[in-house]
């Protein structure tokens, strides 16, 4: 079934693909994550992510594909998957650098019949993805669908109080109530970051807290450990937001039958 949001999201995702590999060249941490894997992967995760050499992971929304690398990097079998097909050329050119093997596959993460169910050990998705996406519920009965029998679910995402301030300097100001989940339609350029007004249609959702630990619990998970950490902002942030949490963790495992 069509999803219009989705399916501006994915134009949008396409368009701004270019400028995207180039602010992940500006990181520089795409080449050495694979090596390095504590450069994109906190330790939080990683408790639950080593060892994990010859288990099969897939990535939902995997954008820049740090995480991917870097869980190839530690030995895993890794499908990566994103709705944006030039966002996954980028990936594939880059991985064949690294000399890693990854199977690259385009779907949107709220309908992943092209992968069968119970066939990976590790789903991990994050990183800003659960904002692009108008139904978190169906996004994560798909998760834990493609998830093994006790395989691990893990969520790691921008801590959903980020994301209802104005843009300001110096102050906190409330621009959209906590509660609403949108969508928020914005008329944006290619540019994702410092994004400016353009032709392109972009449309965000807002999930809280409980939305997220409510949707792994009703994809049949049971929740192992929830985290919030960070504290820091960056300038595209475009709010003071030094001292509330940067990240939502999420860590589950799928219930057995
Ligand atoms: C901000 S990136 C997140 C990944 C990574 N953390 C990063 O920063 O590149 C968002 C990614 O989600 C993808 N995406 C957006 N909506 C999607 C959907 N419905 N299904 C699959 N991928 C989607 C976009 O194409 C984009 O590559």
């Amino acid at each position: 079934m069509t999803n219009i949001y989705h399916d501006a999201n994915m134009t949008r995702w396409n368009a701004a693909a270019d400028s995207w590999g180039k602010s992940a060249d500006g990181r520089g941490l795409w080449n050495r994550c694979h090596q390095e894997p504590e450069l994109v992967l906190s330790p939080y995760e990683l408790r639950y992510l080593r060892p994990i050499t010859g288990k099969r992971v897939c990535v939902l929304g995997s954008g820049d594909n740090q995480a991917v690398f870097a869980l190839a990097g530690l030995g895993a079998q890794v499908t990566s998957v994103d709705i944006s097909q030039q966002q996954l050329d980028i990936a594939s050119g880059r991985a064949k650098e690294l000399g890693l093997a990854v199977r690259f596959l385009q779907a949107d993460v709220t309908n992943l019949s092209c992968i069968d169910s119970e066939s990976f050990d590790v789903v991990y998705t994050g990183g800003h993805v659960a904002v692009w996406v108008s139904d978190l519920q169906r996004y994560y009965l798909e998760a834990a669908r493609i998830l093994k029998p006790r395989g691990l679910f893990v969520i790691n995402e921008y801590h959903p109080f980020r994301r209802i301030w104005k843009e300001s300097q110096d102050s906190l100001v409330v621009g959209s109530s906590y509660y609403d989940r949108g969508p928020f339609e914005y008329d944006v350029s290619e540019e994702i970051l410092n994004a400016k007004p353009g032709n392109l249609k972009s449309y965000e959702f807002h999930w809280t807290v409980s939305d997220f630990i409510s949707a792994v619990r009703n994809a049949g998970c049971q929740l192992i450990e929830v985290a919030e950490f960070g504290e820091g902002f960056a300038d595209w942030e475009g709010a003071p937001m030094k001292g509330l949490p940067e990240n939502l963790l999420v860590v589950a495992k799928k219930c057995p039958r």
